[in-house]
């Protein structure tokens, strides 16, 4: 028992809290992270708050983000969910700052730059720049179940609305782009497919319920880039195949149009999925890596999960499949805190006159 008390007493000295901001694209996020530490090695992560506020129903009525209102919402959106993360012990809530600083929408990654260098300002706190799709990476580190078989070198299938990356991981902040898309990513592919099969924004999620329903192989749709034995991927043109399938349908009646779009639906999920797992397969065994993490918004679709994991099972059944934890899927700040914990481990930060949004930062 008095063990027991001396050990928590210990762990309590050695933590560290991470305030982390996030205001990439349409979502702004505030999240504190509390790395417990003990002998200097991270032995507990607690997420203390995790605040997301959506603009999905500002933008919904455009039909895709607006960079100049995402960066308008953010300002008073970032202050609000920053007083409630920081509550009454204001800058002794945190010991480090962690904030996305690319990439992203110009306009929009500033207003949670400018915030994280203020803040860095006034508590003199260290300071870390976190590349967005290291966040994403990051939110798989955030399941436990993940952490106890996180063993390097993994290969990361990044999937979100601007990037579709196979990324190969040596170390914590070591990565190599071993295959990309080369023109839309895969959740542009679900979401201009959804706009054109008149579903609103964002199309993703929509496609994945509309699916439930249809055939998948109801419509033949072509699979971009899988005959070629290269890592990178091409989704562009399979939006002008949803084009021509949906036009085609126009004149038959609307009960036959339903049916069509559930399996419209479920055929260009199918087809997305089919490229993805394939070219991570390829990857895998290229590499040699150890385990497979499954990251960005468009990880949260199950048909993907399941056949990635399914199929990695078949073919590899030795390698650790890591997706992301389904509370942090689409973007929020706890992923970026957690990789920030990686920088912070390696005793890197920026001084607060130097760091800047970077909009294209590769990773
Ligand atoms: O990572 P994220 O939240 O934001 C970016 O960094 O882009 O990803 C958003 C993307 C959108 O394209 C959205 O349609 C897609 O993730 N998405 C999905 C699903 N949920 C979100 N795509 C397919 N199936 C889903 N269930
Ligand atoms: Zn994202």
């Amino acid at each position: 028992m008095v063990t027991r008390k001396r050990i928590e007493k210990k762990d309590v000295r050695d933590k560290v809290r991470i305030l982390a901001i996030e205001t990439s694209c349409d979502e702004t996020a505030v999240a504190i992270l509390e790395v417990g530490k003990r002998k200097g090695k991270d032995v507990s992560l607690i997420v203390k708050k995790n605040l997301v506020s959506s603009q999905i129903p500002i933008h919904q009525k455009y039909g895709g983000v607006v960079p100049e209102v995402a960066a308008r919402t953010h300002v008073p959106e970032t202050v609000a969910l920053l007083t409630e993360a920081l509550g009454r012990r204001g800058l002794d809530a945190f010991d480090a700052i962690a904030v996305t600083s690319g990439p992203g929408l110009a306009t929009a990654l500033r207003v949670g730059v400018e915030a994280a260098r203020m803040l860095a300002f006034l508590s003199e706190k260290p300071l870390i720049g976190v590349n967005h799709l290291e966040g994403h990476i990051a939110s798989a580190w955030l399941d436990p179940k993940n952490r106890a078989r996180w063993e390097f070198p993994l290969l990361a299938l990044v999937v979100s609305g601007g990037h579709t990356e196979l990324v190969l991981m040596k170390d914590f902040c070591s990565y190599r782009i071993v295959g990309e898309t080369r023109d839309d990513a895969a959740g542009e592919a679900f979401d201009k497919s959804a706009k054109l099969m008149g579903l609103p924004y964002p199309g993703g999620p929509e496609i994945a319920k509309l699916a439930l329903s249809g055939d998948p192989e109801a419509i033949p749709l072509p699979r971009p880039m899988l005959k070629d034995p290269g890592l990178d991927m091409s989704f562009s043109g399979l939006k002008t195949a949803v084009r021509v399938a949906w036009e085609s349908w126009k004149t038959v009646s609307e009960e036959r149009r339903a049916q069509t779009r559930k399996d419209l639906a479920a055929s260009v999920q199918q087809a997305i999925v089919d490229v993805l797992v394939e070219k991570t397969l390829r990857a895998v065994k290229k590499y040699h890596v150890k385990g497979v993490l499954l990251v960005g918004g468009v990880s949260a679709n199950l048909v993907l999960r399941e056949t990635l994991e399914a199929r990695l099972h078949e073919v590899f059944p030795d390698i650790a499949f890591l997706p992301s934890d389904k509370k942090y899927i689409t973007d929020n700040a706890a992923m970026i805190a957690a990789a920030g914990s990686w920088h912070l481990k390696k005793g890197e930060s920026r001084d607060w006159r130097k760091l800047d949004a970077n909009p294209e930062w590769n990773l």
